[in-house]
């Protein structure tokens, strides 16, 4: 059996550079926290235990992740990444293979790190890559026959070790114990005046502990966010991955560079998002839904067929297939539509349920309702919810019509097959199968004539 693993978040830097009172690892990307992005990749490691080095803002970040398996380890002074894992390392048990991952590089891949821990085995490994510009990431040294032999810090490095283009990511995996030994020999001898994990390199190696190396699968994978430029350009990255992944499951996307996934986006056969749309949370979309242009559709599922026109703000609706929404059309949070449903422009629903074939085109507010199916709500219907303190319900039954500007006063019952005049006004239940309305009759005065201005005198 292998060693069981524990993974080491650090979490602790205060992000200068963001500008900003909010501990940097809970600046969003894709509507997530940077850390949530971290957590989520860790755990799909299936993890003995995840330790979070906090620090900077840290009651901040202990509150944004309040669940209880996770384990906080409080570094009070940012004194080097050697430090920062040491912080972890009295919780860590002593048989564990040691995973080191970073708050603030929110795109690494479970896959790569599950190579990375195959390579360790029970000694070292690092995440390494080749870049064209090394700039500011330590340099691995490795000997003539290829072996990693210290790791040099930008800072730290001659010109001749500045030009090694071969980089540390800074993740790594480690067996405990001898983790733990050699962080606390580690020395803060250096630029600086850190105690770098770095430098357990050259220990590992004095003791003849094998260091394996592994590269990312893509660069964004080792990308950290140190500005708003940065986590913008990683957004990008990360949106752009979302397409390409929609696009080769047969998802037709009019621009991928116009789409905005934030959260989990699941599509059936056919289906065609045209630009500036974005999803938040748990959205489904069925076979051949049309999701228009300028769309926010968030925590809904979406019928097979069904076709959301421009301009639409949809959130935890549950909508049927083959319905017609919008253009300019708002779904409120427990909406439920059946199928063939149409919501026109202008029209508002919230917490109600619309049986199949129901229409609402034009100018309406719908709230706290049941309508059946076949009904028609005329343009200007509004359904009086409020009374100032509490709501009430309407009751709509099947193969209603509602003409024109009614206000359903609420709570109020309209039996099926009813027919309400236009600017009605309806406060008592209207019968089934009867033609109710409120309005005055119709006035004719032959002869009145306008007033006409009186002559100044
Ligand atoms: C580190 C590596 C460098 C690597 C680079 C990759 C060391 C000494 N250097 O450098 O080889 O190329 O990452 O990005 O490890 N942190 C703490 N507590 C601390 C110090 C840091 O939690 O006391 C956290 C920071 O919040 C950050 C991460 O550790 O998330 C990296 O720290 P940083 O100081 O940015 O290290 P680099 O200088 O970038
Ligand atoms: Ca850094």
């Amino acid at each position: 059996m292998s060693a069981p693993l524990e993974i080491v978040i650090l979490a602790a830097g205060q992000g200068k550079r963001m500008y900003s009172d909010m501990p940097k690892v809970l600046h969003g990307l894709a509507g997530k926290p940077l850390l949530g992005h971290v957590l989520d990749t860790a755990r799909a490691l299936k993890p003995a235990a995840i330790h979070v080095v906090y620090g900077h803002g840290g009651e901040q970040v202990r509150a944004a992740f309040p669940h209880s398996e996770l384990i906080w380890a409080h570094q009070a002074e940012q004194k080097g990444t050697g430090h920062a894992v040491a912080q972890a390392m009295p919780k860590v048990a002593e048989q564990a293979t040691v995973l080191v991952l970073y708050g603030d590089v929110p795109l690494i891949r479970p896959q790569t790190l599950q190579e990375l821990l195959s390579a360790a085995g029970t000694g070292l490994a690092l995440l390494t890559a080749e870049l064209d510009d090394p700039g500011a990431y330590g340099r691995i040294l490795r000997d003539k026959s290829g072996h990693v032999i210290r790791i040099v810090e930008s800072k730290d490095a001659s010109p001749e070790e500045t030009r090694v283009r071969e980089v540390n990511t800074g993740f790594l995996a480690a067996p405990a114990t001898k983790l733990r030994k050699w962080l606390a020999g580690l020395k803060n001898h250096n630029v600086q005046g850190e105690y770098y994990l770095t430098d357990i390199i050259s220990m590992a190696v004095a003791e003849q502990v094998a260091i394996a190396t592994r590269a990312p699968h893509d660069i964004s994978e080792i990308l950290g966010v140190n500005s708003k430029p940065e986590l913008a350009q990683l957004e990008r990255m990360y949106q752009k991955q979302q397409a390409e992944k929609l696009m080769q499951q047969g998802v037709t996307l009019r621009d991928p560079a116009r789409l905005d996934v934030r959260g989990e986006l699941s599509c059936g056969r056919d289906v065609v998002i045209d630009v500036n749309v974005v999803f938040e949370g748990k959205v489904t979309l069925g076979d051949r839904v049309q999701v228009g242009p300028n769309n926010v559709i968030r925590d809904s599922r979406i019928g097979s067929g069904t076709v959301i026109h421009p301009n639409c703000v949809i959130e935890q609706a549950d909508i049927g297939a083959d319905c017609r929404i919008g253009p300019f059309a708002r779904l409120r949070p427990e909406t439920k539509l059946a199928a063939h449903v149409h919501v026109g422009n202008f029209v508002e629903v919230k917490k109600s349920e619309v049986g199949e074939g129901s229409k609402m085109n034009h100018l309406s507010y719908i709230g706290d309702t049941t309508i059946g199916s076949g009904v028609n709500i005329g343009a200007g219907t509004i359904t009086c919810n409020y009374d100032g303190a509490n709501k009430h319900r309407t009751v709509i039954g099947d193969n209603v019509f509602v003409g024109s500007n009614t206000a359903l006063v609420a709570p109020v019952t309209v039996g099926a097959g009813a027919t309400i005049g236009a600017g009605s006004v309806i406060t008592k239940e209207a019968p089934a199968g009867e033609l109710t309305l409120t309005r005055a009759p119709q006035l004719t005065k032959p002869g009145w004539k306008r007033p006409v201005k009186k002559a100044k005198k």
